[in-house]
């Protein structure tokens, strides 16, 4: 909803637990108001009416308070849009009108500055405020967007902020790290033309927050290219957050006469539940918002890389697929190897036909066995890449990004396709709409292994626009691709959570969380990306024990079950390796999986205790039902382990707990916890309530 003064010049956004103001002056400054929790009109023109702190020569009377800092006049902090044409730089707007669009309730400020038209977009979902801007050139003349970003976000007066990121690198991705800030600008982001192991284009900051209390500001950005969010504390103290598409200010695009650049969205979220209010808040926006066909379950997968990597044949995943149906998974997928010339990452990305060897009947024969077996049928591709033993290479050499003069450097033996470019596109769509069309596939693994490292475009006059049309084309195919297909579900993948955000989980089922499967390892990890993201879309996979894809770590199944179960159950083992007992095992876990899925999937989740060496534990609540899901790293000197203080729940209800038969208070499971049972190292277990 969008409250309006009398003036035109106050507006007032409300959420059902929040509310956001901002003001424009005589002098069309865009101020921000207020950002927290919901307030009248009345209130945000009370503060529309404070005078502006100042004046002193060093400062700026605008630093800090504004929606949107352009570049020009009296600002010092860094611009969030910086734009130049042949006669000048930076922007000197007028405002030209407002309106609130009839279907979304999105707010649109518009301003001109001499036929560069800058519209300012502003729309509630629920509580998350989602923010974009359009640059528009209605003039004669070229203009560069060096930087667009997409908003601004401003904080209120307290002391002691701190920053929390969603930090990481290849098979360790999105730890939470929380640490003060301090003044001047943190900058976190991606100059790797993808989004990156490296960081969540997350922020969050609090000054006194718990997982269950207290303020917490969050901002998260949807673009799965480059990026950069900037968390500037300014000398007074004033906390600006800004964020974008694209890591520097060196040029984004260059609008000719007509056209016009649409930021990604960078949305944001007040909450004073806590990082677990904030959390959950999100999720039921991406749930809501953001993913398709959020409300439908995501089946258990079987995912062949760990089992057979790339040493694959029919015979060998027809196998591999009944061992699967035995367990209980709904739906087969086979990863990497099974076109071109693809026996190892030094060959055939780029030939999107089956291997002549491996699958000499195509893969319309295994896709029929697994359905026979009752399962889906899914595949992996990563077609935004090119081996140069390939036929695409050898026939196109020059459709990869690369420098005229310069090594083209290769990352796993690959080279990146310029997506910028209409023929690549084209080509893409149709192997990709054959492949999809020849098989009855139900599901495709997208996968992204290296980053941009030569991003030229001879002959291209803007060759930097890449970097943009890239995602940009990439979207587009997907798109199409789902409207195309629409049985097919995608799972984003980028070598584990190399490109997770909320641009990509607009047009993607679920997201391959990392690369590494150690259920321990796993915990930290999940620990982190829920505090953005639902469980809806984490993948995890129960693989073989020792660990072969990282660190030889041994485990039970019971273990690297519950583990997995935290999210999108996946199976990635050995299964022709597995012992009848580990099988019949593993159906029973499969089993409680499908039973708790609605829970895990749709349902709330409480983390109850981090995985800090300890106990750890989530807790996943929908109507009349909960679940906790408790691990134990190691138990020292026989210490007792605790309890775990359950969320949610009535208090003056009583609860039955599956597993033990034993009936609970809601109050003290509330205030005094429940006893998981774990004991030693390694210990996992799933509890189930059900309130009586
Ligand atoms: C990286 C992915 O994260 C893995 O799961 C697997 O699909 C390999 N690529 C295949 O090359």
């Amino acid at each position: 909803m969008v409250d309006i003064a009398e003036d035109g010049r106050t507006w007032l956004l409300s959420g059902p637990g929040s509310g956001y103001a901002l003001h424009l002056t005589g002098a069309d400054e865009l101020l921000h108001l207020h950002w927290g929790p919901p307030i009248a009109l009345a209130d945000a023109e009370e503060l529309a009416k404070r005078p502006p702190p100042g004046p002193w020569p060093f400062e700026s009377p605008l630093d800090g308070r504004e929606e949107y800092p352009v570049e020009g006049g009296p600002r010092f902090v860094r611009p969030a849009l910086s734009v130049r044409t042949g006669r000048r730089r930076g922007t000197e707007w007028r405002f030209v009108s407002y309106d609130v669009d009839g279907e979304d309730g999105t707010l649109r400020l518009r301003f001109d500055d001499d036929g560069v038209g800058v519209t300012l977009h502003y729309r509630m979902r629920g509580d998350v405020v989602e923010r974009w801007v359009t640059v528009a050139n209605g003039g004669p003349e070229p203009v560069e967007l060096l930087r667009a970003d997409a908003a601004t976000w401003t904080l209120p007066d307290r002391e002691g902020w701190r920053l929390s990121q969603l930090h990481g690198r290849w098979a360790a991705e999105s730890r939470l790290i929380t640490a003060p800030l301090t003044y001047g600008e943190k900058v976190i982001g991606s100059r790797r033309g993808h989004t990156g192991h490296q960081h969540l284009p997350w922020a969050a900051l609090d000054t006194d927050a718990t997982e269950e209390r207290g303020e917490v500001y969050g901002c998260a950005l949807g673009w799965s290219g480059s990026w950069r969010i900037s968390v500037a504390q300014l000398p007074d103290a004033r906390v600006q957050i800004t964020g974008g598409a694209g890591h520097d200010d060196s040029g984004l695009l260059l609008l000719a006469p007509g056209e016009s650049y649409t930021t990604p969205v960078f949305a944001g979220l007040w909450s004073d539940g806590g990082f677990g209010g904030a959390s959950r808040a999100w999720h039921a926006y991406q749930r809501a918002h953001v993913i398709p066909d959020a409300e439908r379950d995501r089946p258990v997968l079987f995912n062949s890389w760990e089992a057979t990597y790339f040493d694959i044949t029919e015979e060998q995943q027809a196998a591999l697929a009944r061992r699967a149906a035995e367990i209980g998974v709904e739906l087969f997928v086979v990863d990497d190897g099974w076109f071109g010339a693809r026996t190892s990452d030094r060959a055939g990305l780029g030939d999107w036909t089956p291997s002549p060897d491996r699958f000499p009947r195509g893969l319309k024969p295994l896709a029929d066995h697994v359905h026979a077996l009752g399962m889906r049928f899914g595949i992996w591709v990563e077609p935004e890449m090119v081996n140069p033993d390939s036929e695409l290479y050898r026939a196109r050499p020059d459709w990869v990004q690369h420098h005229p003069g310069r090594t083209r450097t290769e990352l796993r033996n690959q080279l990146v396709l310029n997506l910028a470019r209409e023929d690549v596109r084209e080509y893409l769509w149709e192997h990709l709409d054959t492949l999809l069309s020849s098989a009855p596939i139900d599901y495709v693994k997208w996968d992204f292994n290296r980053c941009f490292t030569d991003a030229g475009w001879p002959g291209e006059p803007y060759p930097q626009r890449l970097w943009v049309d890239h995602v940009r084309a990439l979207y587009a195919l997907l798109d199409r691709l789902r409207a195309a297909h629409p049985r097919v579900a995608f799972e984003s993948c980028s070598g584990g959570g190399g490109r997770i955000d909320l641009g990509m989980l607009g047009r993607t089922d679920q997201v391959w969380t990392s690369d590494n499967t150690d259920p321990l390892d796993r915990l930290a990890i999940q620990h982190g990306f829920t505090q953005l993201h639902p469980a809806r879309v984490m993948a995890a996979w129960v693989t073989d024990s020792p660990n072969t894809q990282l660190n030889g770590r041994a485990s039970s199944l019971r273990f690297r079950f519950v583990s997995a179960m935290a999210g999108v159950l996946g199976v990635g083992g050995d299964l022709t390796r597995w012992s009848p007992r580990e099988r019949t095992e593993a159906r029973r876990w499969v089993e409680l999986y499908k039973e708790i899925r609605p829970l895990v999937q749709h349902g709330e989740l409480y983390r109850l205790r981090p995985p800090t060496g300890g106990l750890s534990a989530v807790q996943y609540l929908r109507g009349e039902q909960t679940v906790v899901l408790a691990w134990l790293q190691a138990q020292h000197y026989g210490e007792p382990v605790p309890t775990v203080r359950l969320r949610g729940l009535d208090p003056s209800a009583s609860y039955e707990c599956r597993e033990t038969g034993e009936v609970h208070r809601g109050a003290v499971l509330l205030h005094h916890g429940l006893r998981t049972g774990l004991k030693g190292d390694l210990d996992a277990t799933v509890l189930r309530l059900r309130r009586i």
